[in-house]
């Protein structure tokens, strides 16, 4: 969404990553389709500090991918904390796993394989900190998900990623394009409903952040 320049600029003035999601970053572009959906460094210290503000007890990840945003967002844990993280997709298990490992703080991440729709209610935990980064067809249920079955609590925080879809909730959509239409039904039913609050940043391909009243 930002102008290019502007980009560069915002990378120049962000801390530098550590080297093991530079590492994470390359492995990603060499072995896994449609890299692009990694968070990558200047979202994933956003993920970062926010986590670290929140200092969360139990933090759920919906959508794992190679787990850059997991590494993240695991910094703010508290020290008894965990981070529960699904992935749908299995073949990505065992590239995140030796990240997990490799970081040092494994022990905070627990893996997941399967969807977060099922089995998330399942861990019967309420979440401090949320980050939906799923199929963008599914935000409207994970939504649901979290505030009518008990998954957050008042104070806690949800962060929804690409709500912005690359500019496409601006133009008209197509009746097949399920992606934007569930990402403006997710945007619109958020801005409506009266128990939380919410932000979007413009950050990347848009973060809205959403507080439980
Ligand atoms: C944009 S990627 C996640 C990127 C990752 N959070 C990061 O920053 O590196 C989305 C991932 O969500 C997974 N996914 C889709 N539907 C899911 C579901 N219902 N439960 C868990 N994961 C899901 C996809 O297989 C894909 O790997």
């Amino acid at each position: 969404m930002l102008d290019r320049e502007i980009e560069r600029y915002v990378q120049a003035h962000t801390t530098p990553e550590e080297s093991l999601l530079t590492e994470l970053d390359r492995q990603t572009h060499l072995r896994v389709i449609s890299p692009r959906m990694i968070s990558g460094r200047v979202q994933g210290k956003t993920l970062e500090m926010l986590s670290r503000m929140i200092r969360p007890r139990y933090i759920l990840e919906i959508g794992t991918f190679t787990g850059y945003s997991a590494l993240c967002l695991a910094k703010g844990l508290s020290p008894d904390g965990k981070l529960h993280t699904f992935e749908v997709d299995d073949e990505l298990e065992d590239l995140a796993a030796a990240f997990f490992k490799k970081s040092g703080c494994g022990h905070l991440i627990k893996q997941h394989i399967g969807s977060a729709l099922e089995k998330a209610p399942e861990l019967g935990l309420v979440f401090d900190l949320v980050f939906i980064d799923g199929d963008k067809r599914e935000y409207t249920d994970y939504y649901r998900m979290l505030l009518d079955r008990g998954l957050v609590r008042s104070g806690s925080y949800i962060l929804a990623d690409n709500v912005l879809w690359y500019g496409k909730i601006l133009d008209d959509v197509a009746r097949n394009d399920r992606h934007t239409q569930n990402i403006l039904a997710f945007n619109r039913m958020v801005q409506e409903d009266p128990r939380v609050e919410n932000v979007i940043l413009p950050l990347r391909d848009g973060m809205m952040l959403i507080r439980v009243l």
